[in-house]
């Protein structure tokens, strides 16, 4: 017998040695995201998803046709599965059903009509900010990182103010029930199910009004859209009202208020924003990328395919982790820290491919206005409790703070 020979077997090592997932990593992922692109770039969880950290792999897989959300693969699906008896949302569709439903709101969402929205975003800001100045102590998060896009997402679909407190809670249930199946519990999970039911009753209620009486708002062209005997059917209708509502301002509000933590921890950089607002535009581009209000996306294979020399086989969930792409340094210098004057800043934070976000102009205006005012009334904007007692919410994919206690003003 050979020295060799003598030698145990090897251990079947699991390279990570932790779970990416866990609650305990919410606060702050990186350092764990970063262990996982450094020692298991694509890796295998215990579960069967293949976890993709590099940017390279990231941005292949979204331009990759191979991979989408497969319909007829949804058996497979142990990430998470459609809520049972519901039209799925365009952006869990493959082509041509998405690309014929996204293409019917599309037309909706030209850059003019976004612009034409600039003086209503300044001045829903300037009201909100006035009311925070004159209590200098606030919860950022509801005083305006919640209230600014929640309020600009409800006048362009033409939901009323009076109902946007009603249907808060429905959309926080939805917007976390993006979260993969096996991080909920089965109660949860019939809560998911009851929130879109109620948000179709809610829907079905306001379309109704506006085929009696239309109005110069998005539901009034959707509703318009369906009488005019588009192939758009009623259910196809509702989630989309549902995933324009939703989409529209859960994922905002965490730019706002994961970008107004950064600039908090960064003070030469949010001082630099403050003199110079014509930051604002690669400022937003940085503080998505820093910390991405979406933290992952799944896509199934929909053949085999052969990544960067791993089996993946048709059926297997591919999880594309945006926080640690967004942090890879193939691609960015220095990536943990924050630089707003960063140029060519190819982060993943609105996707890429045929899901790339269809409301990226909106937020990136909405950001840009939201941080610079911000900062001209507060440049000296700090935390009122310890980094440590801020709290986050359950959220894994949606992911961002449940507080932010700041004083405008010394
Ligand atoms: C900072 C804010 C936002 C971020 C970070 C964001 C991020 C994203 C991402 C990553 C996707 C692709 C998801 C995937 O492939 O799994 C997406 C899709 C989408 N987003 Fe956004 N989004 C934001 C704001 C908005 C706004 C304001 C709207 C307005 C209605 C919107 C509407 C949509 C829609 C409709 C899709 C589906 C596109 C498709 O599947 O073709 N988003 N968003």
């Amino acid at each position: 017998m050979t020295e060799t020979d003598e030698r145990p077997a090897p251990i079947d090592f699991d390279p990570i040695d932790f779970d990416p997932f866990d609650r305990a990593h919410r606060a702050d992922p990186y350092p764990w995201l970063r262990r996982l692109r450094e020692r298991a770039p694509i890796y295998r969880n215990p579960l069967g998803h293949w976890l993709i950290s590099r940017h390279r792999d990231v941005v292949a897989v979204f331009r990759d046709k191979r991979f989408g959300h497969g319909t007829h693969l949804l058996q497979q699906n142990t990430f998470r599965r459609p809520v049972a008896g519901r039209s799925r949302p365009f952006i869990m569709l493959d082509p041509p059903e998405h690309t014929r439903l996204r293409s019917l709101v599309n037309k909706a969402f030209t850059p003019r009509m976004i612009d034409g929205l600039e003086p209503r975003i300044r001045q829903i800001v300037g009201e909100l900010l006035d009311r925070a100045e004159a209590r200098n102590d606030v919860d950022l998060m509801d005083a305006f990182a919640y209230s600014v896009p929640v309020m600009v997402i409800s006048e362009l679909l033409g939901v009323p103010r009076a109902d946007m407190e009603s249907v808060k809670e429905l959309s926080h249930v939805v917007a976390r029930g993006v979260d993969p199946d096996f991080q909920h519990t089965p109660e949860e999970m019939r809560i998911r199910g009851q929130a879109f039911a109620r948000f179709d009753d809610y829907f079905r209620g306001l379309l109704e009004e506006r085929r009696q009486r239309p109005q110069d708002d998005l539901l009034s062209g959707l509703a318009a859209v369906r009488e005019s005997g588009s192939a758009l059917t009623e259910a196809e209708l509702l989630t989309t009202c549902i995933l324009l509502y939703v989409a529209g301002h859960e994922t905002t509000m965490d730019l706002i208020g994961n970008g107004a933590l950064a600039l908090m921890r960064f003070p030469e950089q949010r001082r630099q924003l403050a003199a110079r607002p014509e930051l604002a535009r690669s400022a937003v581009e940085e503080l998505l990328r820093f910390d991405p209000p979406t933290q992952l996306t799944r896509r199934t294979a929909l053949e085999d395919v052969e990544l960067a020399g791993h089996h993946i086989a048709q059926g297997d969930q591919v999880v594309l982790m945006r926080g640690a792409a967004n942090r890879d340094p193939e691609v960015f210098e220095r990536p943990d820290e924050l630089d707003l004057t960063r140029t060519d800043n190819k982060h993943v934070s609105f996707d890429g491919g045929i899901h790339f976000c269809l409301g990226a102009p909106l937020a990136r205006l909405e950001g840009r206005i939201a941080f610079t005012e911000l900062l001209k009334r507060a440049p000296d904007l700090r935390l009122t409790v310890a980094e440590e007692e801020l709290e986050y919410r359950d959220n894994l994919v949606i992911r961002g703070l449940a507080t932010l206690p700041v004083r405008l003003r010394p």
